[in-house]
């Protein structure tokens, strides 16, 4: 079978396409016919290197994964061969969704509901499972909160989006604003261009007295810039690596809360999440679908920026 592999650490160009045995599966695994692995920046940060200490090379790529069930292993009665799935696969330890086929515990394994596709499927991992952990699981977020998205033009803000306007909040999004009109028909009620010299002016005029949430996808001050927006309160919510050291005096005030997000997977999540997509209340935003002998280029697209949505690799 084919599977992509990086045979070392550095650019798009060190993905190959290799032929590998198939995967067996295990006691309380699945094998997987792979139909369609979403594309990440966490690959391509695995791909760079930054998690080097975790994934020497040659290792496989790819988290999100929608297939069909192809083999069941000992002890696994919740899947059968021929059901439809969805799943992000172990971080940092089984991935490999970039592949013909992958083997996944069955536990962390949810079914595809009939209407979605497989690649709306693929989108929905990583990026919907992170915005709704971020907003619904840590921020607590509810009706006629404000919430508050920095980076809500990439994978995990556009799913953010439309979280908040499920959950009833007032949204107010960050992106450049070639975005914008993409941003506000997902839910955004205000959108400001980050590159605005006065981008951190207008998030506070339209503040309205603080902000319940404050979803942080982007890094680098992000906390700390934001913690004067917050109402009393109010939570911070990161899932960005936090390198440099940043202020929190401005959180004591408004008794902050501040949250770093690393998702872990969640069957019951994700079928709610599939649930959801299906009926039409979240729609996954997928910017170009590419085979999977181009995953080189569907990393460079991913590190390019200016994307307005997912990009997913399809297997035939
Ligand atoms: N901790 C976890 O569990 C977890 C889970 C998922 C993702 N992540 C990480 O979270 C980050 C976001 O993920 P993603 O999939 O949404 O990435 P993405 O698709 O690349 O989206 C990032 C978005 O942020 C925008 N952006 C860049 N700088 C900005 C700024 N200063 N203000 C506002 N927006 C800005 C980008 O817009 P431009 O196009 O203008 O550059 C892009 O639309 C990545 O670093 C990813 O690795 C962590």
């Amino acid at each position: 079978m084919r599977a992509i592999i990086a045979e070392k650490n550095g650019g798009a160009e060190v993905l190959k396409v290799r032929d590998v045995p198939k995967p067996t599966p295990g006691i309380g695994e699945v094998l997987v016919r792979v139909k369609a692995a979403a594309v990440n920046p966490f690959d391509a940060q695995v791909r760079r290197g930054d998690y080097a200490a975790f994934m020497p090379t040659p290792h496989k790529m790819g988290v999100d994964v929608s297939g069909t069930v192809a083999a069941v292993g000992e002890g696994v009665d919740t899947l059968a061969v021929g059901d439809d799935v969805f799943y992000s696969t172990r971080v940092l330890s089984n991935e490999g969704g970039y592949a013909d086929y992958h083997v996944e515990q069955a536990r962390l394994i949810a079914k595809k509901p009939a209407d979605l596709s497989f690649v709306d499927a693929a989108a929905l991992p990583i990026a919907a499972g992170t915005a709704w952990v971020c907003l619904i699981e840590r921020g607590r977020l509810k009706a006629g909160d404000r919430v508050l998205i920095h980076g809500a033009s990439g994978g995990v803000g556009l799913f953010a989006v439309q979280i908040g306007r499920l959950a009833g909040a007032q949204v107010v999004a960050t992106g450049r604003n070639d975005a914008h009109e993409l941003v506000r028909s997902l839910g955004a009620d205000t959108t400001v261009d980050y590159r605005d010299v006065d981008a951190w002016d207008q998030l506070a005029a339209c503040s309205g007295g603080g902000y319940d949430v404050i979803l942080d996808l982007v890094g680098g001050d992000t906390i700390q810039k934001s913690l004067s927006l917050l109402a009393s309160g109010g939570r911070i919510v990161s899932i960005v690596d936090q390198p440099d050291p940043q202020s929190l005096y401005e959180g004591w005030g408004v008794n902050a809360e501040i949250h770093l997000v690393f998702l872990t997977p969640d069957a019951d999540r994700l079928a709610r999440l599939g649930s959801l997509t299906a009926r039409g209340l979240l729609k996954p935003v997928v910017e170009r679908t590419l085979p999977l002998e181009q995953a080189g280029d569907a990393h460079r697209l991913i590190e390019a920026g200016g994307r307005q949505g997912k990009i997913v690799l399809v297997t035939s």
